[in-house]
């Protein structure tokens, strides 16, 4: 459907915020994405779309963050008045538990912030740890902070919170369930030490994808019950389940 571009602006050296208003906003639950075309209107490059988290739902508006990671991503960067999006794709973050803790890695964040944001506000315990290489990839602290979400910054050079790595910091959630967001090799550091330590952990798969739709196979991984596609089967899937 074509979405209305409401802002789309830096919001640090590469990360950007996109929001666009929709006419009708179908349901979105936290954890969901979407499928969103970045070649201009009428033209036909780069053909294939780029999967993003939905990071925010306000009124009829939905809001990303993206990374400019080559020449899709910088095209959507740049200025357009409509922009042709899907969703929402795929499973969603289930609220299930009372205590969360939301563990994002740099842009891991998009699809997290929702969950963390309406958990919070529905009175759930929710904490979330937010790690990057430096204060640039913590972009979306200023959203953090505007509802005052509990949250725990960790940078591996120190430039903002605790530094180390986010594993670091794991230790004192026990009794809680997780749900992790960020680069392969964080997401398979946070499994391992999500079963030394037996607790429930999710993670939300942020791989290249196609079609979004289940169509294509592009997205597979391998699982516990063999291959699985993470546009319909995840992106949120148990830490066990998954081969990372
Ligand atoms: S992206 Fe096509 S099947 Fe998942």
């Amino acid at each position: 459907m074509k979405a209305k571009v409401i802002e789309n602006r830096r919001l640090s050296e590469k990360d950007f915020l996109l929001s666009v208003n929709l006419p009708e906003l179908p349901e979105i639950k936290p954890g969901q994405f979407a499928m969103i075309q970045v070649r201009k209107t009428g033209q036909l490059d780069p053909l294939l779309r780029r999967p993003l988290g939905i990071f925010d739902v306000e009124g009829n508006s939905v809001s990303f963050i993206y990374r400019i990671a080559g020449r899709g991503t910088r095209l959507l960067s740049k200025e357009q008045e409509e922009i042709d999006v899907i969703l929402p794709l795929g499973n969603h973050i289930e609220e299930t538990a009372e205590k969360y803790l939301f563990i994002a890695g740099g842009i891991g964040i998009g699809g997290l912030f929702l969950a963390a944001k309406q958990f919070h506000l529905k009175g759930k315990n929710v904490t979330i740890v937010y790690g990057g290489k430096s204060r640039e990839d913590l972009s979306a602290m200023p959203f953090i902070k505007k509802y005052g979400i509990p949250c725990i910054t960790v940078t591996e050079d120190g430039s903002e919170g605790k530094k180390g790595l986010v594993t670091d910091v794991l230790q004192d959630f026990k009794e809680t369930t997780w749900v992790a967001c960020g680069p392969s090799g964080m997401l398979k550091a946070v499994k391992e030490k999500a079963k030394l330590m037996n607790v429930e952990c999710y993670l939300s798969l942020d791989t290249r994808m196609a079609c979004g739709v289940g169509s294509c196979l592009g997205c597979v991984i391998k699982t516990a019950e063999g291959y699985k596609r993470v546009c319909v089967d995840g992106p949120v899937f148990k830490s066990d389940f998954v081969e990372l």
